[in-house]
């Protein structure tokens, strides 16, 4: 068969098969898997929209020859009937009648045999079409589109804020630098200071782009390139700012559960813990955390949480003992392969857990020690997102330990009106925002205190000094908003090429 013979049955994709039972179709993919027996051969074709089994059989001379050989990962269109088979991917199965290879593929790297992930980041752009990898990319793209809609359906324009900026906006300490015809500037951290700008032009804006910081740290949940979500109000307050960000998080969470059951379940996420996101999340103010952290009962908690998870690592080290034993004994090689593949996916999990709790161990004293003052780190959030089965908002922070911009509280400046949303189950900040200072000479002698160069922020001055507004926005990093609604133990899969410490390619 050709692609283009005048006989060739309809393209359809295989999410629309269910529309076509009984009928002749045309799938356009590449092979992802292939099972044979004796006078059949199973294909597993996948293109983008799932998988489907096409069965080849002896009776179909030629094309169960070209089923034989081919390899995995071979691009091809498979001509065929559509039946109804309830034991395969998906339900429907492909009775074939016609194979043509397009580019017959050997030796693919990523087989169904367990593999690092060194070797996975590595083979990135191969890694992508692994069917949990597909599940995270759409699930990434609704978070796109439901976020561009929220904000489209409040009346919000988008304004592309630029990439290449000539100062700081979040800190000097993480910023990249370019070499701009031989001056340094940087890459930005944030649209938020453009945006305060077109706010004032336009009431209300978001921008939805890639940001950079430079993390000298290995974590799991830092990218050094990242896409940040920031809207920004205009004749806008703290509280006007919580109750945005509650209905864009509600919003987004129900349109992953809504579109995207299936790949939930092949990730492996629960969805019960993402059905409790409603209104309203708790709210808590930095002292009253800090106040939390300190007590006796998040203590208990905590301790009681770090044995559950000994617990299950114990658990963890037996199960992968068992599956040992039951590798030594299998007989045949696709036995031994499923075995190593569920061995490596216990042995990562039980890796990250290890690294967790000796952490979260040393740090425990450190932890309880905490003290009014300084910003709360990744161990005290992850305390708190644990106490709450919604994601929590704090609220004023020291002022020292936040941006120069947050306006510092009226009734107490000693802390700024400035919210972090902490997601649960340990996930912690994925949103932080705040009210901007709005007055020209309190802005200038922050300026002035964080040794920034008043020079560089004269046009940012300028937004007070010609009809300044109360306003503010916030930035909810997509890639922690994706991680934790999938699930995920580690930021890296939540972007299509991550960009971090140590990794740079492909
Ligand atoms: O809290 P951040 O630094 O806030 C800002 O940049 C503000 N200018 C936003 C605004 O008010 N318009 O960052 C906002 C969010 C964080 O809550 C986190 O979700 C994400 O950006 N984020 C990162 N995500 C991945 N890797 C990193 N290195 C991140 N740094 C921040
Ligand atoms: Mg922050």
């Amino acid at each position: 068969m050709s692609p283009d013979s005048i006989e060739a049955p309809p393209r359809v994709s295989i999410n629309e098969l269910a529309q076509h039972d009984g009928q002749m179709v045309t799938l356009y993919g590449w092979l992802y898997g292939k099972r044979s027996g004796g006078k059949v051969v199973f294909l597993l074709v996948r293109d983008g929209t799932g998988l489907c089994q096409c069965v080849v059989e002896a009776a179909q001379p030629e094309a169960f020859r070209v089923a034989e050989t081919v390899g995995q990962e071979s691009s091809m269109i498979v001509s065929g009937r559509v039946r109804n088979e309830p034991r395969a991917p998906g339900g429907w199965e492909l009775a074939v009648t016609g194979l043509h290879v397009l580019q017959s593929a050997e030796n693919y790297p990523i087989s169904r045999k367990a593999h690092g992930v060194d070797f996975l980041l590595n083979h990135r752009h191969l890694w992508l079409r692994s069917p949990r990898q597909v599940a995270l990319l759409r699930i990434r793209h609704t978070l796109m589109t439901a976020a561009r809609q929220f904000f489209d359906a409040l009346g919000f324009t988008l304004i592309d804020t630029p990439i290449l900026t000539p100062g700081a906006a979040e800190g000097a300490g993480t910023l990249f630098s370019v070499d701009y015809f031989g001056e340094p500037i940087y890459l930005t951290q944030t649209g938020q200071l453009y945006l305060e700008s077109a706010c004032m032009a336009l009431g209300k804006v978001y921008c939805f782009g890639p940001t950079f910081r430079a993390e000298k740290s290995k974590t799991r949940r830092h990218l050094t390139e990242f896409w940040m979500l920031e809207p920004e109000v205009a004749f806008a307050e703290l509280p006007d700012l919580i109750e945005l960000a509650e209905s864009l998080v509600v919003r987004l969470v129900a349109a992953v559960l809504e579109r995207h059951p299936a790949d939930l379940a092949l990730l492996g996420r629960d969805p019960a813990p993402l059905k409790k996101i409603v209104p309203p999340f708790p709210r808590l103010t930095y002292t009253e955390a800090v106040d939390l952290i300190q007590s006796a009962a998040v203590r208990e908690s905590v301790e009681q949480q770090i044995e559950e998870d000994r617990q299950r690592l114990n658990s963890l080290i037996a199960e992968v003992a068992d599956l040992e034993k039951e590798k030594a004994a299998a007989r045949k090689g696709w036995q031994v392969d499923k075995f190593e593949q569920q061995i490596r996916e216990r042995r990562d999990i039980l890796q990250d857990l290890e690294t967790d709790l000796r952490h979260r161990q040393e740090h425990l004293p450190e932890t309880f020690a905490f003290r009014w003052g300084g910003d709360l780190g990744a161990d005290e959030e992850a305390i708190l997102s644990r106490q709450f089965d919604r994601p929590v908002f704090v609220t004023e922070y020291p002022r020292q330990a936040k941006a120069f911009y947050m306006k510092p509280a009226p009734h107490d400046p000693r802390v700024v009106l400035n919210m972090d949303l902490l997601a649960p189950e340990g996930y912690g900040e994925i949103i932080g925002g705040s009210q901007r200072e709005d007055q020209v000479d309190a802005l200038q002698s922050r300026i002035n205190e964080e040794g920034l160069d008043p020079a560089d922020y004269e046009w940012y001055l300028d937004l007070r000094r010609y009809g300044s507004v109360p306003h503010g926005g916030f930035g909810l990093g997509l890639e922690r908003a994706l991680a934790w609604i999938c699930g995920l133990r580690h930021i890296r899969e939540a972007i299509p090429f991550p960009r971090m410490i140590g990794r740079i390619t492909p």
